[in-house]
């Protein structure tokens, strides 16, 4: 087991630190925000993660789990350090590293023996190149050290389950040390069998990547075939499941939606093209998917448009869900926000609600009103606009649902209610590909 320390304290540091701990590590987790680690160490959680407070308590209660200001001491007392800082999209569509470089050039400045320096945070391939040349330009005694590319591939709202138990741990390191380093962190996995690849660091930093572009392909795939079902009349729900039975293609991810949102399949997707570009290749098929996400949005809209008849100014709009995905408060790159966009360009009148994403949406769209319950946001609402697929709109009394609003419209985007139900019930209704 071993000491380590997490730069980082987002959904990836935090996640991974409370997870190694779990492990056995003993783990200390830094961050550059002062308030946010002085929350940490009141035992409050900054972020909405399913299992994540009972984590953290756990460990920090039996002492394997640490928070501190102290960045310099924790890069010194560690054997293995974790860069997991944001890397956010910058204005030319490729991810901002320059978090990660600072982190570098400290740990540079501060290492005081050998360590593995590993980076969890998405990163373009060729950043590990340019973290250790920086690392070098600062360690100016040569102290001895390794360094690994450890991605990360957390769901957000199942991020917990998954760091417990992933498919894979890939591991990208410049020694046969620092893999048996690496190893050691990963202990419980190790001895449980989950693939453990061993790789290059540039190898490594391309699987995060040709992971998320792969997954994000496969919605846009599926969201076209869902939009052409639209208008040929079949019905998409049974055409993925057979496509899912087919152990080529695999069930999973290809719910078809609004499209795609939240900071990784976005970011990440215009990253790889711009990686690409650097080397003068085009990803055609990854531009193809961005692009098909970039219409996913506009196109529900037309289909409320359409709903109600063409006219959406003054009109009164319940959304249902905000969050990018259900099980997050997390709105960032949501297709609801585009959604709201639209609306708002038309002058329909907004109410919204989600059941934990409402503070999220707020510091976007402070002028729209927010309720605390599905049943107060469709009060009286012209049409009724399902964004994000939670089990409490799945599970919805829609005699109730009807009953409170002005007029039984509803465009369900996320496929989530019966269509038959709606039907009998007397709903003008529309969906993703099941007319
Ligand atoms: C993703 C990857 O799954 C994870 O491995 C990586 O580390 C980070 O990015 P996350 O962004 O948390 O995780 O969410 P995910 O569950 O993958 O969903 C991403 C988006 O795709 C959401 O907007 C979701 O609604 C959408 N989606 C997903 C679909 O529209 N259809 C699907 O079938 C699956």
């Amino acid at each position: 087991m071993k000491r380590i320390t997490v730069i980082g304290t987002g959904y990836v540091g935090l996640v991974s630190g409370a997870g190694m701990s779990d492990f056995g590590n003993d783990v200390s987790c830094v961050d550059v925000d002062k308030q946010k680690i002085d929350l940490l160490i009141k035992g409050k959680i900054p972020i909405y993660e399913q299992g994540l407070e009972k984590l953290v308590y756990r460990n920090t209660k039996s002492k394997r789990l640490h928070f501190s200001h102290d960045i310099s001491d924790a890069i010194k007392s560690a054997e293995v350090i974790f860069i997991a800082v944001g890397t956010p999209e910058n204005e030319t569509g490729n991810a901002d590293i320059s978090a990660i470089l600072d982190v570098a050039q400290l740990i540079g400045q501060t290492i005081n023996n050998y360590k593995v320096i590993c980076t969890k945070s998405t990163v373009p391939v060729g950043t590990g190149k340019q973290i250790i040349d920086i690392i070098n330009k600062y360690n100016t005694n040569n102290i001895e050290y390794d360094y690994c590319s450890n991605p990360e591939f957390l769901r957000e709202g199942k991020a917990v389950s998954d760091f417990q138990r992933p498919d894979r741990i890939v591991l990208g390191v410049t020694s046969k040390k620092s893999y048996e380093y690496m190893k050691d962190v990963y202990r419980p996995l190790y001895i449980n069998k989950t693939p453990i690849i061993h790789t290059t660091v540039e190898t490594a930093e391309m699987i995060k990547y040709a992971a998320n572009a792969f997954l994000a392909l496969k919605i846009s795939y599926i969201n076209e075939v869902a939009n052409l079902c639209d208008e040929i009349g079949a019905d998409i729900n049974i055409v993925s499941e057979a496509l899912g039975s087919d152990g080529r293609i695999s069930s999973k991810f290809l719910h078809p939606g609004p499209g795609f949102g939240g900071s990784c399949f976005p970011k990440d997707t215009k990253a790889l093209v711009h990686t690409a570009k650097k080397y003068n290749l085009e990803m055609h098929t990854v531009n193809a998917a961005i692009k098909t996400n970039y219409l996913q949005p506009k196109r529900m809209l037309d289909k409320l448009e359409k709903l109600l008849e063409g006219d959406l100014s003054s009109k009164l709009i319940g959304i249902l869900g905000l969050s990018f995905k259900q099980e997050t408060d997390d709105v960032r790159e949501s297709p609801a926000i585009k959604v709201i966009r639209g609306l708002q360009k038309k002058e329909a009148m907004i109410r919204a609600y989600d059941p934990v994403a409402n503070n999220s949406m707020k510091k976007i769209f402070p002028d729209i009103k927010y309720r605390l319950s599905w049943q107060s946001a469709v009060k009286d609402c012209d049409a009724v606009v399902i964004m994000t697929e939670w089990n409490e709109f799945r599970g919805m009394d829609l005699i109730k649902l009807k009953k409170l609003m002005h007029s039984p419209v509803i465009l369900d985007t996320r496929n989530i209610l019966n269509i038959t139900e709606l039907k009998e019930l007397g709903f003008k209704f529309d969906n993703v590909g099941r007319k």
